[in-house]
């Protein structure tokens, strides 16, 4: 059975840079799934929420997430809204192992710097959405993790020693 590492959180909360080092440490595949969702796409997470809308982006998402199943286990940074959806966090409990990285809505602003690349919060009010749409979040990350890491304070390799050092319990 596949055993991935699965990296789920808010935007900006690490989980492509972390998950690039944890993959390297355990000499296994990166997943990036926003860039596998592009390829396939043929378009930016960008273009297609502006043409056909976040829910048609949330089908490929499923997809993208399910297609990983037959694959060797790897490190797969999620994109933040993979939880949403009930299928997805079945997926998640099945294929692996899920550590969520924990951010606050002002340090995943910060982080993120230019928000015009994540459609959910670019625009003016990208603070206040961000604070909106963690909230609302918090609990489905909460219920799809095994592993709950706080990012804050952190670099990538502390964050990914953790991962590692945790891992091993739940695995
Ligand atoms: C989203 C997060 C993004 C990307 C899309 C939607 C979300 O990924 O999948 O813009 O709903 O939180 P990152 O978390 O990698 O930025």
């Amino acid at each position: 059975m596949t055993r991935h590492i699965f990296l789920v959180g808010f935007m900006g909360a690490g989980k492509s840079t972390v998950g690039r080092v944890v993959a390297q440490r355990l000499a296994r595949p990166f997943v990036d799934l926003d860039e596998r969702i592009e390829a396939v796409a043929g378009r930016t997470i960008r273009e297609i929420f502006e043409t056909d809308g976040e829910e048609a982006f949330r089908a490929l998402e499923t997809a993208a997430l399910e297609a990983l199943s037959g694959e060797a286990p790897s490190v797969v940074a999620c994109g933040g809204g993979v939880v949403i959806r009930p299928e997805n966090r079945a997926v998640l409990k099945r294929d692996g192992v899920t550590v969520y990285l924990q951010v606050t809505a002002g340090e995943a602003i910060a982080r993120v710097g230019d928000t015009g690349t994540r459609p959910l919060l670019s625009g003016p009010g990208a603070s206040l959405a961000a604070t909106t749409l963690l909230a609302a979040r918090e609990s489905l990350y909460r219920t799809a993790a095994d592993v709950t890491i706080d990012t804050v304070s952190r670099d990538a390799d502390e964050v990914a020693d953790m991962i590692i050092d945790s891992i091993g319990a739940v695995g």
